[in-house]
């Protein structure tokens, strides 16, 4: 016999989960959750079953669902009552996330708030930044993202994570966050962004798709690693403390190439697309979703992921529960 027995260490489920190289826990992942102006409202987005719009007067209910899953973290996106071309509600001192923040903290200061830092829910355009001749002015628009994160920082927030991509948001951001006394703030950079198809569900779920264009001249074409690369070490040069591939699914060699060749955290964002393609086919009967999920989600961690932003955190908090 000259090959090798490998399904030796396959032969037991004990044998199994000793060799096992990569594990999923509680502990890794982040809930993003969607606010809105107004009471007692609690929308399913339809193209994301068991996705929520909640106002301030519902989510205590989410808050401790959340706590008591041992889930530690979410990511705050605010659905505003009103938009203009500068996305004043974005930095409004009252805006949603500063409201929810506050309450939020208030019921559960353990939980860790990460206050998604973007303009395109509050414009009337949908763009992720001010416009100027029908294009996204970038310098012009760092003003805003500063005064948001810093209102976000604030009303409380742990970890700001700013997804616009305009270039130097990190080192602005970093500097507006010092200057204002928040200096133990980190920032959670969405570093590598695409401009993706599996983004649908969510600008429905954010009301932020763009009015005219596309994203293109700012978030990355799908068709490149190397400038992945790039971002990721601008990111961290102007003083990102963690870095987000997003994108996951179908950017896992990105993943793996950021894990390589930085030194800070990475976070894979599970999209809502990623997370509508299974429903739909669990849904049908098609796939199996809980199977489905836990191979997904335990990919991104073998491809380099210390943390995972995902729609499905309630559902694998309560599976790994019923496991134990
Ligand atoms: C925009 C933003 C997007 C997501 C989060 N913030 C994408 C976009 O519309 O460009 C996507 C999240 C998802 O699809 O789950 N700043
Ligand atoms: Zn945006």
């Amino acid at each position: 016999m000259t090959f090798d027995r490998h399904r030796r260490l396959r032969r037991t489920a004990t044998m199994r989960s000793m060799v096992k190289e990569t594990t999923l826990s509680v502990a890794d992942l982040v809930y993003p959750l969607f606010v809105v102006e107004g009471k007692h409202i609690r929308n399913e987005v339809a193209s994301m079953p068991g996705v929520e719009h909640v106002s301030l007067d519902e989510l205590p209910k989410d808050i401790s669902d959340i706590q008591e899953l041992g889930i530690p973290a979410i990511l705050l996106f605010g659905v505003p009552g009103a938009k203009d071309d500068v996305g004043s509600q974005a930095y409004a001192d009252e805006g949603i996330v500063q409201r929810a923040t506050k309450l939020i903290k208030e019921l559960a200061p353990d939980l860790l708030v990460i206050a998604d830092t973007c303009l395109c829910q509050y414009t009337d355009h949908g763009h992720c930044g001010i416009i100027h001749d029908g294009y996204v002015d970038n310098d012009e628009s760092l003003s805003l993202l500063v005064k948001t994160a810093v209102s976000q920082a604030a009303a409380g927030a742990d970890v700001i994570a700013p997804s616009n991509m305009m270039d130097g948001f990190v080192q602005a951001i970093r500097q507006g966050l010092d200057e204002h006394g928040f200096v133990d703030v980190p920032i959670m950079s969405y570093a590598v962004k695409y401009a993706s198809s599996f983004y649908g569900p969510f600008r429905d779920a954010a009301h932020s798709t763009p009015q005219f264009g596309d994203r293109k001249t700012y978030q990355m074409d799908p068709a490149n690693r190397l400038e992945a690369l790039r971002e990721a070490v601008s990111d961290v040069n102007e003083g990102a403390d963690m870095l987000i591939v997003k994108p996951a699914l179908s950017f896992l060699d990105i993943l793996r190439d950021v894990r390589n060749e930085t030194n800070v955290p990475v976070v894979a964002y599970n999209v809502s697309g990623e997370y509508a393609m299974i429903k739909a086919a669990a849904q049908n009967g098609w796939l199996s979703e809980k199977e489905t999920v836990q191979e997904m989600l335990t990919s991104m961690k073998r491809a380099g992921a210390d943390i995972i932003i995902t729609y499905f955190a309630k559902d694998v908090a309560r599976w790994l529960k019923e496991e134990q």
